[in-house]
């Protein structure tokens, strides 16, 4: 009696598996459910959150405070990612340049001196002219720190620096 008891079960969990996905329990988007604290199904996007399709250009983080944390995340980026072309001291004289790479501006020109940080970040951002975009290498928040140390590059006003030399990456 055992042997066609143990074949029933079998069966019948064999037919539970033919049951298709729309005749599972589940709720519906916009039904009312405890689940939640707010008592809806569908649930909005943590906040930050960033589509896949959502173009990079539209994600840039809000302005953050100047410190000196930013500041010295920013030295260390800007050594890694722009002072060969840009020069360790924004003067346009990176070892890529000197090897024959278009030269970039100055960041001492008057102009990029009055520059708002925002310029700077959407340079990062969407590149210029032939610098080519550094957003897939440069995330958003340290887009600012790099701002914010090209304004520090800029207020030091060191001499013009004729040879380049290498700053390591801070510690
Ligand atoms: C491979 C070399 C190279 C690297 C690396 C590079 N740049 Fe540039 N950058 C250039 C060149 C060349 C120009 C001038 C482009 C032109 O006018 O066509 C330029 C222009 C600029 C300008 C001036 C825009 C203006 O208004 O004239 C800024 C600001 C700038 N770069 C910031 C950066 C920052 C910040 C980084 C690092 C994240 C960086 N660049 C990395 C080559 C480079």
């Amino acid at each position: 009696m055992r042997k066609p008891l143990i074949l029933a079960v079998m069966l019948v969990g064999a037919c539970n598996q033919n049951l298709t996905m729309s005749d599972q329990k589940k709720l519906d988007e916009y039904e009312r459910s405890d689940i939640f604290r707010n008592g809806k199904v569908l649930q909005s996007p943590a906040p930050g959150s960033v589509s896949r399709e959502q173009d990079v250009r539209d994600v840039l983080t809000e302005k953050p405070p100047m410190t000196l944390a930013l500041v010295k995340r920013g030295q260390q980026r800007f050594n890694i990612f722009c002072s060969e072309c840009h020069g360790p001291a924004g003067d346009a004289d990176g070892m890529v340049v000197q090897r024959g790479f278009p030269k970039p501006p100055s960041f001492h020109e008057v102009r990029l001196v009055n520059a708002p940080d925002e310029h700077f970040v959407d340079v990062i951002t969407n590149g210029y002219g032939v610098m080519y975009s550094y957003a897939d290498r440069v995330p958003p928040a340290d887009r600012w720190a790099i701002a914010a140390y090209i304004r520090a590059l800029q207020r030091t006003n060191p001499p013009i620096q004729t040879e380049p030399h290498f700053q390591g990456p801070m510690q």
